[in-house]
């Protein structure tokens, strides 16, 4: 099985000045990815540069100790740690002779393969072809797609017409796309917006790729709904989530909250792409509450923390209440579970602390919530079935005026139906 994997070097550029540490993790994370995709990383390249080489992105000398290891491993690919101009792609295949791809193409690859809704696969299409358009000439076998190679200097004009059409077919095509997808997300956006009149708070996991959100929202359903069906995808790959997955969580006292899934964030993570799925991160936007899931394992945790949250910030979710989720304590040295300030310790995997992450979550989202006595005159059945729906009813008893309601509700309800609390 392995002999058919395909084989790559890594290269990766170190901007003098910047951080030992953070240059390590992304190559390490280069290296993740690559094995996202099913690709074996046989030898590793770095070189420290004032800046990136404009038509090469290595400096010459490098390219040469690429293409000696690159022979020695029998490596068929080699991958650059950021996206590659169209120009540095069409020179790095002709120096090193082999398909040079950059983290961007693993990235959408990855996105390509996890696309489960049409939602999503219409984001990576659309992507793929934004990022393809002015890379068609360089392009060899990187995206499935046959170009560039033969076109000798004797066909030059006919090549470029070619190329022409091909643009223009894209542009037509990324037009098409784009309007399937405004369409969907438009249904999207009518569910949300019944969502919001039936007023149940929506709280949303976000937070880097692999620290278990997936894990999370089925130990939740597990713990709370006892229900084995609608369990999300989670496995210990890069990206097991790339849609917008929602669960209501059920909880005895009419409390219950909607749980969203959202795909999880990388370093670097291509421009484009962020903007591809900013739809799927809606629903982040409009979540009354966040979870920050944070695998607290991972010495680089902060790092991560930092991506995700000027992420967050590049594509405008800001300012909404946050609360951090410390998973996967059982690899840590750290007591769990616990609650500390607005953070809590936790293992997702053994099912520890997810009450006591309920009991945060709830804490932060009902918290406008009062307790009164009201008196509803019989004639008002309606107000009893609203309050039996959206209320935590504590007591129910009859009186000769009408039906005396003990409840816990919310704060404007309490002031809608003032007229008939008792004090
Ligand atoms: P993306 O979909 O890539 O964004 O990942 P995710 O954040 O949804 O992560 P997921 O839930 O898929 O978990 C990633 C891996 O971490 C899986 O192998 C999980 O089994 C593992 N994992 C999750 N929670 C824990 C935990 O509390 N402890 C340990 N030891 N492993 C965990």
């Amino acid at each position: 099985m392995m002999e058919n994997r395909e084989k790559a070097i890594l290269v990766g550029v170190q901007i003098k000045g910047s951080r030992d540490e953070e240059f390590d993790y992304s190559m390490e994370e280069l290296g993740e990815l690559a094995a996202a995709c099913d690709v074996e990383v046989v030898g590793m390249v770095t070189q420290k540069l004032d800046r990136i080489n404009g038509s090469h992105y290595i400096g010459k000398g490098k390219i040469e100790e690429v293409n000696t290891l690159k022979e020695m491993m029998e490596a068929d690919t080699v991958i650059f740690d950021d996206e590659l101009s169209p120009s540095q792609i069409r020179n790095l295949e002709v120096d090193l002779d082999c398909k040079v791809i950059d983290r961007t193409i693993l990235i959408l690859d990855i996105f390509a393969r996890r696309a489960k809704t049409k939602e999503a696969q219409l984001q990576v299409e659309i992507a793929k072809m934004q990022y393809m358009l002015p890379r068609l000439v360089g392009l060899r076998a990187s995206l499935g797609r046959q170009g560039g190679g033969g076109a000798g200097l004797s066909n030059k004009g006919t090549g470029e017409t070619k190329l022409e059409l091909d643009r223009r077919k894209i542009e037509e095509k990324i037009v098409v796309l784009g309007r399937e997808l405004a369409s969907i997300v438009g249904q999207r956006e009518v569910q949300r917006r019944q969502r919001k009149k039936n007023e149940i708070p929506v709280v949303s996991l976000v937070g880097y790729t692999n620290a278990g959100k997936s894990t999370i929202m089925n130990a939740m359903l597990q713990v709370h709904n006892q229900s084995e069906e609608k369990q999300v995808f989670e496995k210990d790959m890069l990206f097991a989530t790339l849609e917008t997955s929602i669960r209501s969580i059920q909880q005895s006292d009419q409390k219950s909250f909607l749980l969203t899934d959202t795909v999880g964030f990388v370093k670097k993570l291509p421009h484009h792409l962020v903007k591809a799925f900013r739809s799927t991160l809606e629903e982040a936007a409009e979540a009354d509450l966040l979870i920050h899931v944070v695998d607290f394992s991972n010495p680089n945790h902060q790092q991560l923390i930092d991506t995700t949250n000027e992420t967050l910030k590049s594509i405008g979710i800001e300012d909404i209440p946050t609360i951090i989720a410390y998973n996967k304590a059982d690899l840590a040295d750290v007591p769990f579970p616990s609650i500390e300030g607005e953070a809590v310790y936790l293992s997702a995997k053994q099912k520890v602390g997810i009450k006591e992450l309920t009991e945060l979550i709830r804490k932060k989202i009902f918290k406008d919530y009062v307790q009164c006595k009201l008196l509803i005159p019989f004639d008002q059945g309606q107000i009893i079935s609203y309050f039996n729906n959206y209320a935590h009813v504590l007591q129910t008893e009859y009186e000769e005026n009408g039906t005396i309601l003990q409840v816990e509700c919310k704060k404007s309800d309490f002031e809608k139906y003032r007229e008939y609390v008792l004090n």
